[in-house]
């Protein structure tokens, strides 16, 4: 049923494909409709950062960036949905053309750049959602906040979403949003990371809960990066890696149509960089952080590696593109075969 659906979808523009299957799996979801569009993937409980996942499968960040289909995403079998990246004002993103599709190599490339309404705007939509699970909020900074004050969007946005969020997480991986990755390294993250926990003390005395903080971290690091990355999450008492963003790479792009436009590249090309990621930050971390996996899942198989490098939890954006909600499924059936 999805191959028809894509077929109608590809012919749109990436973005206005976009928007339409956000409208359509938003208003399925008002409705309850879309558990009917696909068979519900097996329950298979997992307890991660003190939460309760129905399965391991997620929803990764930036297909739902302001929240508008949250009951609808739930409804279609992920275990948990993160929406977002949330900056503290809405923003336009980058001109148009900035989504690519590249089919041969089951690929993205976006430079968006955070286009969203808002942090405000989204929480109106949390509100309004009767998701009971867990909902990962992802927060930025906006474009034109100088890189130096980036910490205080940081905590302009979590101090919003504390109270509905059942884990935040902190990107400072998008490769649109010029001089955020230097966050991710030396002294800036240090000092990111310190603020936002002594923020999540306060914020837990206040709400009466703690909720978990996950970093979310680029690919294109080297092992050293990243396990001085893996140290310095240890040191500052995090709660979860999210590994990783989109690519600045282009290795398995390369000589195709959009394969050299400028942005994160996504989706199968990803794939293995994204697992070695996931393998050193487990070497480093020796199950003192739970690392969840991203990048590339295009098959059921692709998740039980991401699972067997050592992560608790995978999340998807590329491959659902491309095969739909029936990949949540075959994910989820692929990670419960490696517990048998
Ligand atoms: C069009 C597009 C927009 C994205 N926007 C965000 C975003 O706003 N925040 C974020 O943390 N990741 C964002 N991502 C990255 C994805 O969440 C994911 O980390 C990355 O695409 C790798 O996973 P995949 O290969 O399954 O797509 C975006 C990816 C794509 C393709």
């Amino acid at each position: 049923m999805y191959s028809l659906a894509r077929e109608l979808l590809f012919k749109l523009s990436p973005e206005t494909s976009h928007e339409l299957s956000i409208d359509l799996i938003g208003a399925g979801g008002r409705l309850g409709l879309n558990g009917l569009l696909t068979k519900a993937p097996t329950s298979l409980p997992v307890n991660v950062m003190g939460l309760q996942f129905a399965n391991p499968v997620g929803l990764a960040a930036g297909l739902d960036k302001n929240g508008d289909a949250i009951d609808g995403f739930a409804q279609l079998g992920f275990g948990f949905v993160e929406i977002g990246t949330v900056t503290p004002r809405p923003q336009p993103g980058n001109p148009k053309p900035r989504l690519f599709r590249l089919p041969e190599a089951e690929a993205v490339i976006n430079r968006m750049g955070f286009n969203n309404h808002g942090v405000d705007r989204l929480l109106e939509r949390v509100k309004a959602a009767k998701f009971k699970g867990v909902l990962g909020i992802n927060i930025g900074k906006n474009f034109d906040t100088p890189v130096e004050r980036a910490v205080d969007d940081y905590l302009v946005c979590l101090d919003k979403v504390y109270a509905h969020a059942s884990y935040v997480t902190v990107n400072v991986s998008s490769p649109n949003t010029p001089g955020l990755r230097s966050l991710q390294f030396g002294d800036s993250l240090k000092e990111l990371l310190e603020a936002l926990r002594r923020r999540q003390e306060d914020l837990a005395q206040e709400h009466g809960k703690r909720v978990p903080l996950a970093i979310k971290i680029a690919p294109d690091m080297s092992d050293e990066e990243t396990a001085l990355v893996a140290s310095a999450l240890l040191g500052a008492d995090m709660d979860a890696v999210i590994a990783t963003n989109t690519t600045l790479s282009r290795e398995g792009v390369e000589g195709l149509a959009h394969g050299d436009e400028a942005g994160g590249l996504s989706g199968a090309p990803v794939r293995d960089k994204s697992t070695h990621i996931v393998k050193v930050l487990a070497g480093e971390l020796s199950g003192r952080l739970p690392i969840i996996a991203v990048g590339g899942i295009t098959e059921g198989k692709h998740a039980a590696e991401k699972i067997a490098a050592g992560a608790s939890l995978v999340q998807i954006y590329s491959g659902f593109i491309y095969k739909g909600p029936a990949l949540i499924r075959e994910a989820v059936d692929a990670i419960a075969a490696l517990r048998k």
